[in-house]
Protein backbone atom coordinates (compact mmCIF):
# COMPACT_ATOMS: atom_id res chain seq x y z
CA UNK A 1 0.00 0.00 0.00
CA UNK A 2 1.13 3.01 -0.99
CA UNK A 3 -0.13 5.61 1.67
CA UNK A 4 0.53 9.25 1.97
CA UNK A 5 0.46 11.02 5.34
CA UNK A 6 -2.71 12.27 7.63
CA UNK A 7 -3.71 16.15 6.33
CA UNK A 8 -1.82 15.41 2.93
CA UNK A 9 -4.06 17.52 0.60
CA UNK A 10 -5.91 16.36 -2.17
CA UNK A 11 -6.88 18.46 -4.89
CA UNK A 12 -8.43 19.85 -8.13
CA UNK A 13 -7.78 23.17 -10.36
CA UNK A 14 -9.04 25.72 -12.74
CA UNK A 15 -8.67 28.65 -13.99
CA UNK A 16 -11.13 31.66 -14.50
CA UNK A 17 -10.28 32.37 -17.96
CA UNK A 18 -10.68 28.68 -19.02
CA UNK A 19 -13.83 27.36 -17.07
CA UNK A 20 -16.23 30.66 -16.43
CA UNK A 21 -17.49 31.92 -20.04
CA UNK A 22 -19.89 34.61 -19.52
CA UNK A 23 -17.08 37.14 -20.61
CA UNK A 24 -19.80 40.04 -21.35
CA UNK A 25 -21.75 39.40 -18.15
CA UNK A 26 -22.37 41.99 -15.10
CA UNK A 27 -19.94 44.54 -16.66
CA UNK A 28 -16.79 42.23 -16.79
CA UNK A 29 -14.26 43.92 -19.67
CA UNK A 30 -11.76 41.81 -21.71
CA UNK A 31 -8.69 40.54 -21.14
CA UNK A 32 -5.70 39.76 -23.05
CA UNK A 33 -6.98 36.10 -23.68
CA UNK A 34 -10.54 37.51 -25.03
CA UNK A 35 -9.03 39.94 -27.51
CA UNK A 36 -6.72 37.40 -28.65
CA UNK A 37 -8.63 34.16 -28.68
CA UNK A 38 -10.44 36.43 -31.39
CA UNK A 39 -7.75 36.88 -33.43
CA UNK A 40 -7.78 35.11 -36.29
CA UNK A 41 -5.28 31.84 -36.37
CA UNK A 42 -4.32 32.11 -32.93
CA UNK A 43 -6.24 29.19 -31.01
CA UNK A 44 -7.23 26.03 -33.19
CA UNK A 45 -10.41 25.73 -34.74
CA UNK A 46 -10.86 29.69 -33.52
CA UNK A 47 -12.69 28.44 -30.47
CA UNK A 48 -12.60 31.47 -27.49
CA UNK A 49 -13.27 30.84 -23.75
CA UNK A 50 -16.59 33.19 -24.37
CA UNK A 51 -18.57 30.62 -23.44
CA UNK A 52 -16.02 27.84 -21.98
CA UNK A 53 -17.42 25.90 -19.37
CA UNK A 54 -20.36 28.41 -18.36
CA UNK A 55 -18.99 27.72 -14.79
CA UNK A 56 -20.30 31.07 -14.12
CA UNK A 57 -23.83 29.76 -14.11
CA UNK A 58 -23.06 26.37 -13.69
CA UNK A 59 -20.44 26.63 -10.17
CA UNK A 60 -23.00 24.98 -8.24
CA UNK A 61 -23.46 22.01 -10.07
CA UNK A 62 -19.31 21.88 -10.43
CA UNK A 63 -18.68 22.42 -6.73
CA UNK A 64 -21.27 19.17 -6.13
CA UNK A 65 -19.17 17.19 -8.28
CA UNK A 66 -16.44 18.33 -6.17
CA UNK A 67 -18.14 17.22 -3.55
CA UNK A 68 -19.06 14.28 -4.67
CA UNK A 69 -15.31 13.39 -5.43
CA UNK A 70 -14.22 13.74 -1.87
CA UNK A 71 -10.71 16.02 -2.69
CA UNK A 72 -10.44 18.59 0.07
CA UNK A 73 -9.37 21.55 -2.00
CA UNK A 74 -10.28 23.56 -5.21
CA UNK A 75 -7.73 25.69 -6.90
CA UNK A 76 -8.91 28.36 -8.96
CA UNK A 77 -8.10 31.61 -10.02
CA UNK A 78 -9.96 35.10 -9.74
CA UNK A 79 -10.90 37.10 -13.11
CA UNK A 80 -8.92 40.22 -12.38
CA UNK A 81 -11.30 41.87 -15.55
CA UNK A 82 -14.43 40.65 -13.55
CA UNK A 83 -13.31 42.02 -10.03
CA UNK A 84 -11.40 44.90 -11.69
CA UNK A 85 -12.39 45.90 -15.20
CA UNK A 86 -10.99 49.28 -15.34
CA UNK A 87 -7.46 47.30 -13.68
CA UNK A 88 -7.57 50.20 -11.22
CA UNK A 89 -9.70 51.59 -8.72
CA UNK A 90 -11.81 49.54 -5.93
CA UNK A 91 -13.42 46.34 -6.92
CA UNK A 92 -16.41 45.75 -8.85
CA UNK A 93 -19.64 44.36 -6.58
CA UNK A 94 -20.78 42.34 -9.08
CA UNK A 95 -17.86 40.50 -9.37
CA UNK A 96 -16.86 40.17 -5.85
CA UNK A 97 -20.48 38.65 -5.05
CA UNK A 98 -19.87 35.94 -7.76
CA UNK A 99 -17.13 34.66 -5.85
CA UNK A 100 -18.44 34.88 -2.76
CA UNK A 101 -21.28 32.67 -4.03
CA UNK A 102 -18.86 30.43 -5.09
CA UNK A 103 -17.06 30.40 -1.85
CA UNK A 104 -20.27 29.57 -0.26
CA UNK A 105 -21.42 26.67 -1.95
CA UNK A 106 -17.84 25.35 -1.70
CA UNK A 107 -18.34 25.86 2.08
CA UNK A 108 -21.58 23.73 1.92
CA UNK A 109 -19.92 20.91 0.16
CA UNK A 110 -16.71 21.10 2.81
CA UNK A 111 -14.11 21.85 -0.30
CA UNK A 112 -11.57 24.33 0.69
CA UNK A 113 -10.70 27.54 -1.69
CA UNK A 114 -7.14 27.76 -2.91
CA UNK A 115 -6.89 30.91 -4.47
CA UNK A 116 -4.08 31.79 -7.40
CA UNK A 117 -4.59 35.50 -8.12
CA UNK A 118 -3.13 35.64 -11.33
CA UNK A 119 -4.30 33.20 -13.72
CA UNK A 120 -3.25 34.74 -16.97
CA UNK A 121 -6.07 37.09 -17.77
CA UNK A 122 -4.33 40.10 -17.56
CA UNK A 123 -7.46 43.01 -18.11
CA UNK A 124 -6.59 44.41 -21.99
CA UNK A 125 -6.57 48.16 -20.15
CA UNK A 126 -3.26 47.59 -18.80
CA UNK A 127 -1.77 45.39 -21.68
CA UNK A 128 -3.23 48.92 -23.70
CA UNK A 129 -1.20 51.08 -21.38
CA UNK A 130 2.09 48.48 -22.48
CA UNK A 131 1.58 45.23 -20.07
CA UNK A 132 3.43 43.40 -17.71
CA UNK A 133 6.86 45.13 -19.57
CA UNK A 134 6.03 48.56 -18.01
CA UNK A 135 6.42 48.35 -14.12
CA UNK A 136 3.47 49.50 -13.04
CA UNK A 137 1.37 46.98 -14.33
CA UNK A 138 3.44 45.16 -11.28
CA UNK A 139 1.99 48.22 -8.92
CA UNK A 140 -1.43 47.65 -10.29
CA UNK A 141 -1.55 44.29 -9.60
CA UNK A 142 0.16 44.57 -5.63
CA UNK A 143 -2.63 46.94 -5.55
CA UNK A 144 -5.17 44.43 -7.20
CA UNK A 145 -3.85 41.38 -4.65
CA UNK A 146 -4.32 43.34 -2.22
CA UNK A 147 -7.88 43.98 -2.70
CA UNK A 148 -9.09 40.69 -3.44
CA UNK A 149 -7.05 39.78 -0.09
CA UNK A 150 -8.92 42.15 2.13
CA UNK A 151 -12.07 41.01 0.51
CA UNK A 152 -11.66 37.13 0.83
CA UNK A 153 -8.93 36.66 3.37
CA UNK A 154 -11.15 35.32 6.05
CA UNK A 155 -12.65 33.40 3.76
CA UNK A 156 -9.39 31.84 1.96
CA UNK A 157 -6.64 31.20 3.67
CA UNK A 158 -4.33 29.84 0.73
CA UNK A 159 -2.99 32.03 -2.15
CA UNK A 160 -1.04 31.59 -4.90
CA UNK A 161 0.30 34.86 -6.43
CA UNK A 162 0.85 33.96 -10.08
CA UNK A 163 0.18 30.82 -12.01
CA UNK A 164 3.32 29.86 -14.03
CA UNK A 165 5.14 33.46 -15.05
CA UNK A 166 7.73 31.83 -17.12
CA UNK A 167 4.29 31.42 -19.25
CA UNK A 168 2.73 35.12 -19.24
CA UNK A 169 6.51 36.52 -19.79
CA UNK A 170 7.98 34.15 -22.46
CA UNK A 171 5.10 32.55 -24.14
CA UNK A 172 3.08 35.67 -24.22
CA UNK A 173 6.25 38.53 -25.27
CA UNK A 174 8.10 36.31 -26.86
CA UNK A 175 7.15 33.55 -28.46
CA UNK A 176 3.52 35.06 -28.90
CA UNK A 177 1.78 31.82 -28.63
CA UNK A 178 -0.28 32.90 -25.58
CA UNK A 179 -1.48 36.57 -25.22
CA UNK A 180 -1.10 39.03 -25.86
CA UNK A 181 0.89 37.84 -28.53
CA UNK A 182 4.05 39.89 -29.04
CA UNK A 183 7.24 38.01 -29.86
CA UNK A 184 9.59 41.03 -28.47
CA UNK A 185 12.29 38.87 -26.29
CA UNK A 186 13.34 42.22 -24.52
CA UNK A 187 9.42 42.67 -23.66
CA UNK A 188 9.57 39.37 -22.17
CA UNK A 189 12.02 39.84 -19.92
CA UNK A 190 10.89 42.73 -18.63
CA UNK A 191 8.10 41.29 -18.13
CA UNK A 192 9.62 38.71 -16.63
CA UNK A 193 11.22 40.69 -13.49
CA UNK A 194 7.88 42.82 -13.29
CA UNK A 195 5.69 39.94 -12.96
CA UNK A 196 8.02 38.24 -9.90
CA UNK A 197 8.22 42.30 -8.45
CA UNK A 198 4.31 42.54 -8.58
CA UNK A 199 4.65 38.81 -6.79
CA UNK A 200 6.92 40.38 -4.31
CA UNK A 201 4.89 43.44 -3.60
CA UNK A 202 1.85 41.44 -3.28
CA UNK A 203 2.85 38.58 -0.63
CA UNK A 204 4.66 41.83 1.33
CA UNK A 205 1.06 43.90 1.38
CA UNK A 206 -0.83 40.44 1.99
CA UNK A 207 1.67 39.46 5.17
CA UNK A 208 1.39 42.65 7.01
CA UNK A 209 -2.99 42.51 6.39
CA UNK A 210 -3.24 39.14 7.53
CA UNK A 211 -0.55 37.39 8.70
CA UNK A 212 -2.46 34.31 9.27
CA UNK A 213 -2.56 34.16 5.18
CA UNK A 214 -0.21 30.61 3.24
CA UNK A 215 1.49 32.43 0.65
CA UNK A 216 2.74 31.66 -2.22
CA UNK A 217 3.29 30.89 -5.97
CA UNK A 218 3.08 28.16 -8.72
CA UNK A 219 6.15 27.97 -11.01
CA UNK A 220 6.17 25.01 -14.09
CA UNK A 221 9.94 24.35 -13.15
CA UNK A 222 11.48 21.50 -15.57
CA UNK A 223 14.57 20.02 -15.36
CA UNK A 224 16.60 20.43 -18.33
CA UNK A 225 18.58 17.83 -19.24
CA UNK A 226 21.50 17.43 -21.97
CA UNK A 227 20.51 14.61 -24.62
CA UNK A 228 24.62 13.58 -24.40
CA UNK A 229 26.80 14.49 -22.49
CA UNK A 230 29.07 16.07 -24.34
CA UNK A 231 30.16 19.67 -23.44
CA UNK A 232 28.45 21.90 -26.12
CA UNK A 233 24.66 19.62 -25.63
CA UNK A 234 25.70 20.11 -21.45
CA UNK A 235 25.98 23.80 -22.51
CA UNK A 236 22.39 24.18 -24.09
CA UNK A 237 21.02 22.20 -21.26
CA UNK A 238 22.73 24.93 -18.87
CA UNK A 239 21.07 28.18 -20.69
CA UNK A 240 17.19 26.35 -20.85
CA UNK A 241 17.81 25.89 -16.85
CA UNK A 242 18.68 29.59 -16.25
CA UNK A 243 15.27 30.73 -18.52
CA UNK A 244 13.38 28.08 -17.04
CA UNK A 245 14.03 27.80 -13.03
CA UNK A 246 17.08 29.96 -12.32
CA UNK A 247 15.15 33.07 -13.53
CA UNK A 248 11.99 32.45 -11.20
CA UNK A 249 13.66 30.33 -8.41
CA UNK A 250 17.30 32.27 -7.85
CA UNK A 251 15.17 35.82 -7.22
CA UNK A 252 12.47 34.14 -5.05
CA UNK A 253 14.83 32.08 -2.87
CA UNK A 254 17.91 35.41 -2.54
CA UNK A 255 20.13 34.99 -4.75
CA UNK A 256 18.99 37.09 -7.66
CA UNK A 257 18.98 36.38 -11.44
CA UNK A 258 21.71 33.90 -12.85
CA UNK A 259 24.40 35.63 -13.73
CA UNK A 260 25.18 33.52 -16.82
CA UNK A 261 21.60 34.99 -18.27
CA UNK A 262 22.50 38.26 -16.84
CA UNK A 263 25.68 37.50 -19.55
CA UNK A 264 23.60 36.38 -22.16
CA UNK A 265 20.78 38.89 -22.52
CA UNK A 266 23.08 42.06 -21.48
CA UNK A 267 21.89 43.47 -24.99
CA UNK A 268 18.30 42.90 -23.59
CA UNK A 269 18.00 45.35 -21.20
CA UNK A 270 17.05 43.29 -18.32
CA UNK A 271 19.65 44.54 -16.22
CA UNK A 272 17.83 48.66 -16.85
CA UNK A 273 14.74 47.27 -15.16
CA UNK A 274 16.15 45.95 -11.90
CA UNK A 275 15.80 48.71 -9.47
CA UNK A 276 17.21 49.06 -6.12
CA UNK A 277 14.89 47.05 -3.64
CA UNK A 278 13.13 45.26 -6.22
CA UNK A 279 15.37 41.95 -5.61
CA UNK A 280 14.67 41.96 -1.90
CA UNK A 281 11.21 42.35 -2.42
CA UNK A 282 10.73 39.27 -4.94
CA UNK A 283 12.72 37.51 -2.28
CA UNK A 284 9.96 37.95 0.55
CA UNK A 285 9.46 34.82 2.95
CA UNK A 286 6.92 32.23 1.50
CA UNK A 287 4.75 29.76 3.11
CA UNK A 288 4.63 27.53 0.23
CA UNK A 289 5.89 26.82 -3.47
CA UNK A 290 3.10 25.54 -6.06
CA UNK A 291 5.13 23.13 -8.37
CA UNK A 292 2.86 22.31 -11.80
CA UNK A 293 5.19 19.41 -13.53
CA UNK A 294 3.98 18.49 -16.77
CA UNK A 295 7.68 17.22 -18.38
CA UNK A 296 10.81 17.43 -18.26
CA UNK A 297 13.11 18.44 -21.68
CA UNK A 298 16.26 16.94 -23.20
CA UNK A 299 18.04 19.58 -25.79
CA UNK A 300 21.44 19.45 -28.09
CA UNK A 301 23.70 21.98 -29.38
CA UNK A 302 22.25 22.64 -32.89
CA UNK A 303 24.49 22.54 -36.29
CA UNK A 304 25.43 25.67 -38.16
CA UNK A 305 22.52 25.44 -40.67
CA UNK A 306 19.97 24.78 -37.88
CA UNK A 307 21.35 28.08 -36.04
CA UNK A 308 20.63 30.11 -39.36
CA UNK A 309 17.57 29.21 -40.02
CA UNK A 310 16.34 29.45 -36.07
CA UNK A 311 17.33 33.40 -36.19
CA UNK A 312 14.95 35.52 -35.56
CA UNK A 313 12.01 32.77 -35.03
CA UNK A 314 9.86 33.19 -32.44
CA UNK A 315 11.12 31.25 -29.55
CA UNK A 316 10.30 31.12 -25.87
CA UNK A 317 13.78 31.08 -25.08
CA UNK A 318 15.44 34.32 -25.14
CA UNK A 319 19.02 34.51 -26.77
CA UNK A 320 19.01 30.43 -27.80
CA UNK A 321 19.36 29.83 -30.92
CA UNK A 322 21.65 27.45 -31.04
CA UNK A 323 19.74 25.35 -28.71
CA UNK A 324 17.33 22.65 -29.96
CA UNK A 325 14.67 20.52 -27.46
CA UNK A 326 15.16 16.83 -28.59
CA UNK A 327 12.43 14.55 -28.40
CA UNK A 328 13.01 11.38 -26.93
CA UNK A 329 11.07 9.01 -28.68
CA UNK A 330 8.76 8.13 -25.72
CA UNK A 331 4.88 8.12 -25.56
CA UNK A 332 3.36 11.49 -25.35
CA UNK A 333 -0.07 12.77 -24.44
CA UNK A 334 -2.49 14.38 -27.26
CA UNK A 335 -0.30 17.82 -26.16
CA UNK A 336 3.08 15.87 -27.54
CA UNK A 337 4.26 15.71 -23.94
CA UNK A 338 6.80 13.32 -22.78
CA UNK A 339 5.31 11.00 -20.40
CA UNK A 340 7.57 10.98 -17.72
CA UNK A 341 7.07 10.12 -14.20
CA UNK A 342 10.02 10.10 -12.78
CA UNK A 343 10.95 13.33 -13.76
CA UNK A 344 8.29 14.73 -11.35
CA UNK A 345 10.45 12.35 -8.27
CA UNK A 346 13.75 13.81 -10.06
CA UNK A 347 12.31 17.38 -10.32
CA UNK A 348 11.27 17.76 -6.44
CA UNK A 349 14.29 16.30 -5.37
CA UNK A 350 16.63 18.87 -7.59
CA UNK A 351 14.56 21.81 -6.30
CA UNK A 352 14.95 21.01 -2.63
CA UNK A 353 18.53 20.34 -3.04
CA UNK A 354 19.57 23.20 -4.97
CA UNK A 355 17.53 25.91 -3.26
CA UNK A 356 16.05 26.88 0.40
CA UNK A 357 12.47 26.17 -0.29
CA UNK A 358 9.22 25.98 1.84
CA UNK A 359 7.11 23.54 1.72
CA UNK A 360 5.84 22.27 -1.52
CA UNK A 361 3.08 21.63 -3.49
CA UNK A 362 2.02 20.09 -6.68
CA UNK A 363 -0.51 22.61 -7.98
CA UNK A 364 -1.01 20.91 -11.36
CA UNK A 365 -0.05 17.49 -13.01
CA UNK A 366 -2.38 15.77 -15.73
CA UNK A 367 -2.92 15.06 -19.20
CA UNK A 368 -4.85 15.88 -22.42
CA UNK A 369 -6.57 13.10 -24.26
CA UNK A 370 -9.34 12.86 -26.73
CA UNK A 371 -11.78 11.64 -24.51
CA UNK A 372 -15.46 10.63 -26.00
CA UNK A 373 -18.76 9.31 -23.94
CA UNK A 374 -19.04 5.17 -24.77
CA UNK A 375 -22.20 4.14 -25.86
CA UNK A 376 -22.56 3.14 -22.05
CA UNK A 377 -22.29 6.53 -20.97
CA UNK A 378 -19.54 6.67 -19.47
CA UNK A 379 -15.91 7.83 -20.23
CA UNK A 380 -13.03 4.95 -20.19
CA UNK A 381 -9.74 7.37 -19.76
CA UNK A 382 -7.97 4.51 -18.59
CA UNK A 383 -4.77 5.79 -20.06
CA UNK A 384 -5.38 9.34 -17.92
CA UNK A 385 -5.44 6.91 -14.85
CA UNK A 386 -2.56 5.58 -15.45
CA UNK A 387 -0.71 8.74 -16.22
CA UNK A 388 -2.24 9.93 -12.99
CA UNK A 389 -1.06 6.75 -11.02
CA UNK A 390 2.29 6.83 -12.02
CA UNK A 391 3.24 10.43 -11.16
CA UNK A 392 0.96 9.92 -7.80
CA UNK A 393 4.11 7.31 -7.35
CA UNK A 394 6.44 9.28 -8.31
CA UNK A 395 5.30 11.68 -5.77
CA UNK A 396 4.84 9.14 -3.00
CA UNK A 397 8.75 8.04 -3.63
CA UNK A 398 9.75 11.69 -2.90
CA UNK A 399 7.82 12.17 -0.01
CA UNK A 400 8.97 9.16 1.26
CA UNK A 401 12.76 9.98 0.60
CA UNK A 402 12.10 12.67 3.25
CA UNK A 403 11.13 15.49 0.81
CA UNK A 404 8.25 17.97 2.02
CA UNK A 405 5.44 17.64 0.12
CA UNK A 406 2.21 18.90 1.42
CA UNK A 407 -0.48 17.76 -1.47
CA UNK A 408 -1.26 17.47 -4.71
CA UNK A 409 -4.06 18.68 -7.30
CA UNK A 410 -4.99 17.59 -10.81
CA UNK A 411 -5.41 19.59 -13.79
CA UNK A 412 -7.98 19.58 -14.02
CA UNK A 413 -11.44 19.35 -12.53
CA UNK A 414 -13.51 19.98 -15.63
CA UNK A 415 -12.03 19.52 -19.56
CA UNK A 416 -11.88 23.27 -20.23
CA UNK A 417 -10.48 25.91 -22.78
CA UNK A 418 -6.72 24.91 -23.03
CA UNK A 419 -5.63 28.59 -24.18
CA UNK A 420 -3.73 27.73 -27.71
CA UNK A 421 -5.22 24.97 -27.78
CA UNK A 422 -9.09 25.35 -27.50
CA UNK A 423 -11.47 23.41 -26.48
CA UNK A 424 -10.44 20.37 -28.64
CA UNK A 425 -7.39 19.62 -25.41
CA UNK A 426 -9.53 17.82 -22.99
CA UNK A 427 -7.74 17.38 -19.27
CA UNK A 428 -10.92 17.24 -17.06
CA UNK A 429 -11.31 14.24 -14.72
CA UNK A 430 -15.00 15.15 -15.64
CA UNK A 431 -16.11 15.55 -19.16
CA UNK A 432 -17.73 18.40 -20.78
CA UNK A 433 -20.06 18.31 -23.86
CA UNK A 434 -19.98 22.16 -24.80
CA UNK A 435 -22.83 21.93 -26.89
CA UNK A 436 -24.91 20.87 -24.19
CA UNK A 437 -22.69 21.65 -21.43
CA UNK A 438 -23.26 18.51 -19.94
CA UNK A 439 -21.07 17.00 -17.30
CA UNK A 440 -19.72 13.10 -17.22
CA UNK A 441 -17.24 12.29 -14.19
CA UNK A 442 -14.35 10.02 -16.52
CA UNK A 443 -13.10 6.65 -15.41
CA UNK A 444 -10.27 8.85 -13.81
CA UNK A 445 -12.75 10.86 -11.56
CA UNK A 446 -14.19 7.40 -9.47
CA UNK A 447 -10.01 6.63 -9.61
CA UNK A 448 -9.59 9.93 -8.13
CA UNK A 449 -12.25 9.43 -5.47
CA UNK A 450 -11.12 6.30 -4.91
CA UNK A 451 -7.55 7.55 -4.25
CA UNK A 452 -8.66 10.06 -1.93
CA UNK A 453 -11.06 8.09 -0.11
CA UNK A 454 -8.23 5.43 0.89
CA UNK A 455 -5.17 7.97 1.49
CA UNK A 456 -3.34 6.08 -1.37
CA UNK A 457 -2.69 3.49 -3.84
CA UNK A 458 -2.61 -0.14 -3.30
CA UNK A 459 0.75 -1.93 -4.02
C1 LIG B 1 -0.45 24.88 -17.44
C2 LIG B 1 -1.47 25.94 -17.12
C3 LIG B 1 -2.89 25.45 -17.07
C4 LIG B 1 -3.17 24.40 -18.12
C5 LIG B 1 -2.11 23.33 -18.11
C6 LIG B 1 -2.33 22.22 -19.10
O1 LIG B 1 0.65 25.45 -18.04
O2 LIG B 1 -1.18 26.53 -15.88
O3 LIG B 1 -3.74 26.57 -17.19
O4 LIG B 1 -3.32 24.98 -19.34
O5 LIG B 1 -0.85 23.89 -18.34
Amino acid sequence: MVTFPEGFAWGTATASYQIEGAVSEDGRQPSIWDTFSHQPGRILHGDTGDEACDHYHRYPEDVAIMGWLGAQYYRFSLAWPRLQPAGSGPLHQPGVAFYHRLLDELASAGVRPWVTIYHWDLPQVLEDAGGWPVRDTADRFADFAALVHQEFGSRVDWWTTLNEPFCSAFSGYAQGVHAPGRTEPAAALAAGHHLLLGHGLAVERMRAARPGSKLGITLNLSQMLPATCSEADRETAAKLDARKNGFFMGPLFASGYPDRLLGEVAGLGLADHIRDGDLRHIAAPLDFLGINYYRRFYSRARTPGEIAAARGRPSPWVGCDEVQIVDRGRAKTQMGWEIDPDGLQELLTWVAREHQVPPLYITENGMASDDRPSPDGAVHDGERIAYLESHVRAAHRALSAGLDLRGYFVWSLLDNFEWAFGLERRFGLVHVDYPTQKRTPKDSAHWYRQLIRAGGLDG
